[in-house]
């Protein structure tokens, strides 16, 4: 069941993000932003994975997204971001940016339709940024 962040999720969403490049740390007000949506994958009641993104005006940007390592490759992420295009039927274009080393990443946005349409060079110190997009 994919399901919206609710408060007594946040210590567990928490701790999953720690893996993540981002330094967010996320609470009740941010769970309200108006621009942000936080969602988790649970599994006979347990979160299995974690994801954020951002609607900005026409366009939205997928943060992040965190599958515990047991459940990959099961399609969990997949159906996270199907989730989210389903959910936001109106929106035309989708884009985030992945670390030019994390190729299970990139395997699993161009498997969905998400194209490379643009390098931030040594976006992480020393490592690239691949700027993904799926327009419909
Ligand atoms: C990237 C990540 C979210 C993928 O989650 P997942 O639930 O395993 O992805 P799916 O099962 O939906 O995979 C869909 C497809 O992506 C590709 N893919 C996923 N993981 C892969 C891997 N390790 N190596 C190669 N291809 C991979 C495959 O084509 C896969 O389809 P297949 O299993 O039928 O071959 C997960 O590995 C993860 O949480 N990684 C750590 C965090 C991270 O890097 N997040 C992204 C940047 S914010």
């Amino acid at each position: 069941m994919i399901r919206k962040v609710v408060a007594k999720d946040l210590k567990l969403v928490n701790e999953l993000i720690k893996n993540l490049d981002s330094n967010e740390i996320v609470n009740i007000e941010l769970l309200d932003h108006p621009f942000y949506r936080y969602l988790v994958y649970e599994l006979n009641s347990e979160i299995i994975a974690v994801l954020k993104y951002s609607i900005i005006y026409e366009r939205i940007e997928i943060d992040y997204i965190y599958v515990l390592e047991k459940y990959r490759r099961k399609g969990v992420a997949t159906k996270l971001i199907n989730y989210i295009v389903e959910e936001n039927k109106n929106c035309k274009n989708f884009s985030l940016e992945v670390r030019k080393s994390n190729i299970a990443a990139q395997k699993l946005y161009e498997n969905l339709g998400f194209k490379v349409v643009n390098i931030r060079k040594n976006y992480y110190g020393n490592e690239d940024a691949l700027i993904y997009m799926r327009s419909e």
